[in-house]
């Protein structure tokens, strides 16, 4: 046995020191960062890989306002495919594989796939492949009969350009014609692409948008270290995952390696986030591996009870400051994932060397999370659960179509996380306009004029309680 000589310390037990600032105005100040080596964000917060956080619509609000969002692992491969191919369908500048139907097919067969794919256009063609109508959801807003054929309801006279029409043409053509939607077509007439006024408008709203090589809004995707998950990993790069979270709650271990270092062999230019790990060491052995970034947090977390149940953690600002101290000097960025409650603790974190922050139940209360909004003595609120918790695992048993967990089972469960309420909180926009002015602000008392120099200039003074006190609003009520 040893014991470490130095305390392990927390958010709460430090605050920044303020310094001498030449910052003209804080809100113009860049909070651009790195998610991995090769995934630039303008946006430092990740939206974490539970079920009661990220599923499509929380990623495609992350990446609009510049952050990502990591889909969780929690559902088939399938479903999870489902997940990704809707962010990367939510906004392009060209669709590069619309979806069509023949004049064969019936109104009925249309609102299936557009309630599968959330697709509000589906181009209809002929036998030969040549576009002849569209069905837009307007087209089946009040169509009843749903055994009609397409052909009766589609909108005939589709206007049509060439494949390699610029935005700007776009724009043109679309306003000139009246039109919402403009199929791609290429030398023979075939379908080649689509662009939507909905996604031209999108561009303009979201010039923050965190986007690949195509245009379309990125998104991260987590897998575990089963013997499946290497065909998982390769079904989510398929579908256009930008990249894969290794994601396990002991991620310096066996098991985490060999995963890391087979994905790393099998897919090279993947990028692949490792975790969770807590120490240096940890930090280095996934790095050795092939991890492109870093995830750390062991206990953490507001839903977790890993330390109490399992007595092992390291209070989070040491681990990032320990983790950071490694990982940065090669370039490699780290995620401090958990326990970030206010934007003060998400300036600690960067301060302290993460490149970003993951967010669990922050986010679990905004209107994107999945799950209902639900009202408990005239507040309203919405989950957010553990992936260690039974409630999790009970939904996942379920969703994988494993069938309910037997009284067995359930006795036999140690849970290491548990299933809270948390407070609404509107949209995720809002709030994360909140943590990036919090985080502005706090690079101007340190006179940080990007996300790397406050993690240089930051200098850390530790508090006691009564000063953890006299920071929160005392001898008031608040209201
Ligand atoms: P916050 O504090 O943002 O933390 O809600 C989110 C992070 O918590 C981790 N997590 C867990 N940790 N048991 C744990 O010990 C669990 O059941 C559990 N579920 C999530 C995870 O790292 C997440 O991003």
């Amino acid at each position: 046995m040893k014991i470490l000589p130095d305390l392990a310390l927390t958010y709460d037990d430090v605050l920044l020191v303020p310094q001498y600032s030449d910052v003209p105005s804080r809100r113009k100040l860049s909070t651009q960062t790195k998610l991995t080596q090769k995934i630039a964000l303008q946006a430092p917060i990740v939206s974490a890989n539970m079920d009661t956080v990220t599923e499509s619509e929380m990623a495609i609000a992350m990446a609009r306002e510049g952050g990502i969002g990591i889909i969780h692992r929690f559902m088939s491969i399938d479903d999870q495919v489902r997940e990704i191919a809707r962010v990367k369908k939510a906004e392009s500048f060209v669709v590069d594989n619309p979806i069509t139907l023949t004049v064969a097919h019936t109104v009925g067969d249309v609102k299936k796939i557009v309630e599968e794919t959330y697709t509000g256009g589906i181009l209809i063609l002929d036998e030969k492949g040549q576009i002849v109508g569209i069905v837009t959801t307007r087209d089946l807003l009040f169509e009843q009969d749903d055994s009609k054929l397409v052909s009766e309801i589609m909108t005939r006279d589709v206007v049509t350009a060439p494949r390699d029409t610029s935005l700007e043409q776009a724009e043109k053509i679309l306003h000139k014609h009246r039109v919402e939607k403009l199929p791609l077509v290429d030398s023979k007439g075939k379908v080649a692409g689509l662009i939507t006024l909905k996604d031209i408008m999108k561009i303009a709203e979201f010039p923050k948008a965190t986007k690949d090589e195509r245009g379309r809004l990125a998104v991260g995707a987590a897998v575990g270290v089963k013997a499946g998950d290497l065909k998982r990993v390769e079904k989510l790069l398929e579908a256009g995952a930008d990249c894969i979270v290794v994601d396990i709650a002991h991620g310096d271990s066996q098991l985490e390696v060999e995963i890391i270092k087979a994905i790393r062999k099998n897919f090279t230019s993947a990028q692949i986030i490792g975790g969770n790990v807590a120490t240096a060491e940890g930090t280095q052995r996934l790095i050795d591996a092939g991890a492109d970034a870093v995830k750390v947090g062991v206990g953490p977390g507001s839903i977790c009870i890993t330390r109490i149940v399992a007595g092992a953690g390291v209070p989070q600002l040491t681990a990032v400051i320990n983790c950071a101290a490694v990982a940065r000097p090669q370039g490699i960025p780290i995620i401090a994932d958990g326990g970030v409650r206010t934007s003060g603790d998400l300036v600690k974190a960067l301060a302290a060397g993460a490149s970003t922050v993951m967010l669990g139940s922050l986010l679990a209360g905004t209107d994107e999370s999945p799950g209902l909004l639900m009202t408990r003595k005239g507040h309203r609120y919405k989950v957010s659960r553990g992936m260690a918790s039974l409630q999790a695992n009970v939904a996942r048993k379920v969703r994988e179509g494993e069938g309910e967990i037997t009284q067995e089972e359930l006795e036999d469960y140690v849970s290491e996380g548990v299933e809270a309420a948390v407070p609404y909180r509107g949209s995720a926009r809002e709030m994360l306009t909140q943590l990036i002015g919090g985080l502005q602000s706090g690079m101007s008392y340190t006179n940080a004029h990007t996300v790397d120099e406050l993690h240089e200039k930051a200098v850390f003074t530790r508090m006691t309680e009564v000063g953890l006190r006299e920071s929160r609003p005392h001898d008031v009520e608040v209201m």
